[in-house]
């Protein structure tokens, strides 16, 4: 987007080191704050993969990668910049002191964004001076690849705020989605939380290995998601009656014993070693950086399938291609 030429990046972690990738990518220069001597050598891993994956991905006149740079304090990073992307770990105190100093330094109309997982907005934002800019923006990994980023405000967010960030978010080929309301979690980790428990107490129970769960989603029911959710699926289930049908076909099941949902199954020693046996050999040896590999490879594949079809997340990149056909048409 015109107004934001360069971001800041607080925390170049797994998620500082996907945002990297998405912005560089898109031609904006980043400049990342991590204390971790190692952060450079782990976003540069990142971009490796992310360059791989996203040459694949897009069929449209890509532009020149932005410069990275690692600066030496938060004052230093946010200079000049129009995004703060905020990635640090999921301490609230350490989030809240950080954006006390973020907001001292950043530029007046700066946006200012956690990556947080769950933490309130309304809460992240208590101790700035200028908490109408901040928005929660939550994304999805691999976060060069997934479109979806969850937007959410707290009670001193402008309104304003969220469609601008909206609108540059979409302008980098994702998929904004706003949170009306602040709640835990937002919207996908809730959903992603439900199926987690659920597959937690499979294993802990001896019914499946890992393995054997992870086949019953990606064989099934997660190509299912992937393209509809979960509503449209079950309204088709339904048959010509739609929704009222399949309530009234698979309502009463909510009350059998079908899930363990709202229970937790205690993480015992015993239960960790078994995820991580399991994990290990359904691994087979490969490498962190080869599963990458294999993930992104498929997504790519999967998007360009629903791009075909101009569907769901299909269309996204769809879009994301014309503008960039738009831009480089333009630049003549
Ligand atoms: N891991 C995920 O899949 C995921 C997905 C979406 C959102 N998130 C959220 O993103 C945030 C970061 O998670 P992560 O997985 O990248 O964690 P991470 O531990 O991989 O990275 C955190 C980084 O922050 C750095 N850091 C620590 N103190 C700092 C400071 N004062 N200033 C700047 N950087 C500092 C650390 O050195 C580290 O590199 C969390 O809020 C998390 O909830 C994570």
């Amino acid at each position: 987007m015109a107004d934001i030429g360069k971001v800041a990046l607080i925390g170049g972690g797994v998620i500082g080191a996907g945002w990297a990738a998405r912005f560089l990518l898109n031609g904006l220069d980043v400049a990342v704050s991590d204390p971790d001597p190692e952060a450079p050598r782990k976003v540069g891993e990142v971009m490796a993969n992310a360059e791989r994956a996203f040459s694949r991905l897009v069929e449209a006149p890509r532009p020149e990668p932005g410069r990275l740079t690692f600066a030496q304090s938060v004052a230093e990073a946010v200079e000049g910049a129009g995004l703060v992307q905020e990635s640090a770990p999921e301490r609230l105190e350490l989030k809240q002191r950080l954006f006390e100093e973020i907001d001292r330094y950043a530029e007046p109309d700066a946006l200012v964004a956690s990556s947080t997982s769950g933490l309130l907005p309304t809460q992240l934002q208590a101790q700035m001076s200028r908490p109408e800019r901040f928005l929660v923006a939550h994304p999805f990994n691999p976060f060069y690849l997934l479109p979806l980023v969850e937007l959410v405000g707290g009670e001193h967010t402008a309104p304003e705020t969220i469609p601008r960030a909206g609108a540059f978010y979409a302008s980098l080929g994702m998929k904004p989605l706003h949170v009306r309301r602040e709640i835990d979690a937002f919207i996908a980790d809730r959903l992603m939380e439900a199926l987690w428990r659920e597959a937690l107490w499979l294993v802990a129970d001896g019914v499946a290995t890992v393995e054997e769960i992870d086949d019953a989603v990606r064989y099934g029911c997660g190509l299912r998601w992937a393209q509809m959710g979960t509503f449209q699926v079950y309204r088709i289930a339904g048959g010509e009656a739609g929704m009222r049908h399949f309530m009234a076909q698979f309502g009463p099941s909510l009350h059998w014993p079908w899930t363990k949902f709202s229970d937790v199954p205690e993480l015992t020693d015993e239960l960790l070693d078994l995820l991580a046996e399991q994990s290990d050999a359904q691994a087979a040896g490969r490498s962190l950086r080869e599963l990458e590999r294999i993930r992104d490879d498929n997504l790519v594949a999967i998007l360009h399938a629903l791009r075909a079809q101009n569907w769901g997340a299909g269309e996204t990149l769809a879009d994301y291609e014309a503008r960039l056909s738009a831009r480089a048409d333009a630049k003549g």
